[in-house]
């Protein structure tokens, strides 16, 4: 049994349950296609086995050297950016204590994360901090070329090893690359860091649950086994029926193509908890580097409420008609607090003393469906108990599997990416990167 539900009652107004269960057929034939892989794209579906294939071997080497790092490190800088960077920071923030880095009594070493972007005041402030903390570093790309992530660790090489000499630093990289070639990979042999691999037939975006997403986990101290087995469930879940009715995968990709087909161009990912504000990172390059090409997709959007009703609640509640929103909604807190009794209650909140704050939550969430609901904007619900590393392998594997199946009913190859290139190749020529003389000349030209 899985503990996710998902829950599509409150899109019955604007599409007919006929219309969504009309897609059955496609979904079946779509299903197939996947599990067979001989559909686009299909050198890329080495996600699926993931949750079954992971052996205990790499297992144990991950959580072995996540242990060896952990203990001589308060900080691991994690190096990488999009599917080398957002599915760990996904999974480490939903879990972690929401003041982490300020927290006395913390056993963990503090993830910080570099290479996600080329700010020279970013790398300054960190470099600031890394001068007075013991530190390691996880670098991880697949290609191994990426210009952010090669900027970053060239900076922090060049810092551990002033900081611990050379040998001492060797120890303290670990890098996860192509298994064979690629900048990062020669490097790594050279001077004999520790590496993993990224399989070949998994795209960055669909890498989190391999030793990409995998080993930044286990050194901020979850259970990769946990997550692993909450996947494997839902993988099994799936596979045991494909039906719109019993298959909340089924259910989202049809509802959500319905939805796009009258018109709802924009998907919203609602969260009500903070900690899931990576995990609707994650969520948004999942889709909208799989889905949105050819002209076509639904655009990926990701809202944190309460927070943003104060913000972009107008917008949701009368803006332009072309939204729906998604809900990840989280059943139960791991602590317990209550709204305190005020004598004074000048704040007029007395009625609600004694009440749970997450039952406070709830009922923000409820009330904003409902007038989101009357507004205009259909409301899908994917609900969690509560949140731990095997729910989140569930979460994981039913967005990943949702996303394959949504761009195939599309009608797009949801496992490339060709429309990322277009601003590194102006970036290149900008920077005057030899070999793209010609395309410097063009946009020099351009931009005078
Ligand atoms: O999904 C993708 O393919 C991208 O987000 C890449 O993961 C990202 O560009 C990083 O690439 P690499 O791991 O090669 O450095």
């Amino acid at each position: 049994m899985i503990h996710l539900k998902f829950n599509y009652k409150n899109v019955l107004s604007f599409i007919s349950d006929t219309k969504i269960q009309s897609y059955q057929d496609e979904i079946d034939q779509q299903y197939k296609t996947l599990f067979n892989k001989t559909g686009e794209g299909s050198d890329f579906l080495g996600w699926i086995d993931l949750p079954d294939n992971t052996s205990e071997d790499l297992i144990r080497n991950i959580e072995r050297l996540a242990e060896s790092l952990r203990q001589k490190s308060e900080v691991v800088v994690v190096v990488g950016i999009g599917g080398s960077y957002l599915g760990s920071r996904a999974v480490i923030e939903a879990l972690n204590h929401h003041f982490a880095q300020l927290k006395q009594d913390r056993k963990e070493p503090v993830i910080l994360y570099a290479g996600q972007n080329i700010s020279e005041d970013y790398m300054s402030d960190l470099l600031e901090i890394l001068d007075k903390k013991e530190y390691s570093i996880t670098v991880i790309s697949k290609s191994g070329t990426t210009t952010e992530p090669a900027i970053a660790f060239r900076i922090l090489k060049n810092h551990l090893e002033a900081k611990y000499g050379k040998e001492e630093a060797q120890k303290r990289i670990v890098a996860i690359t192509d298994k064979g070639k690629g900048a990062l990979k020669q490097l790594s042999s050279e001077e004999a860091y520790e590496t993993f691999v990224v399989p070949d037939d998994v795209g960055g975006r669909y890498s989190v649950l391999t030793p990409v997403g995998l080993l930044p986990i286990a050194m901020a101290g979850y259970d990769i086994k946990a997550l692993l087995n909450g996947a494997k469930r839902m993988k099994s879940h799936i596979k045991s029926d494909y039906s719109i009715a019993k298959n909340p995968v089924s259910a989202y990709a049809a509802v959500r193509n319905e939805l796009y087909r009258i018109g709802k161009t924009t998907e919203i990912m609602v969260n009500y908890e903070p900690r899931l504000f990576y995990f609707t990172e994650w969520w948004k390059q999942l889709f909208g580097e799989s889905e949105g090409k050819e002209n076509k997709g639904i655009f990926p959007a990701g809202v944190g409420f309460t927070t943003d009703l104060h913000s972009m609640g107008q917008y949701i509640q009368e803006g332009l008609r072309n939204i729906f929103e998604t809900v990840l909604s989280v059943e139960s807190p791991n602590a317990a607090l209550k709204v305190p009794v005020d004598n004074n209650n000048l704040d007029k909140l007395n009625y609600i003393a004694g009440m749970p704050i997450h039952k406070v939550n709830l009922q923000a969430e409820m009330g904003t469906t409902l007038a989101h609901l009357d507004g205009g904007v259909p409301n899908l619900q994917v609900t969690i108990p509560k949140i731990n590393e095997e729910i989140l392998g569930e979460l994981i594997y039913f967005f990943e599997m949702a996303c394959a199946l949504s761009g195939y009913i599309l009608g797009v190859n949801p496992f490339d990416q060709p429309g990322v290139e277009a601003y590194k190749k102006n970036m290149f020529a900008l920077l005057g990167k030899p070999g793209f003389e010609k395309e410097t000349e063009e946009i020099v030209k351009r931009l005078n």
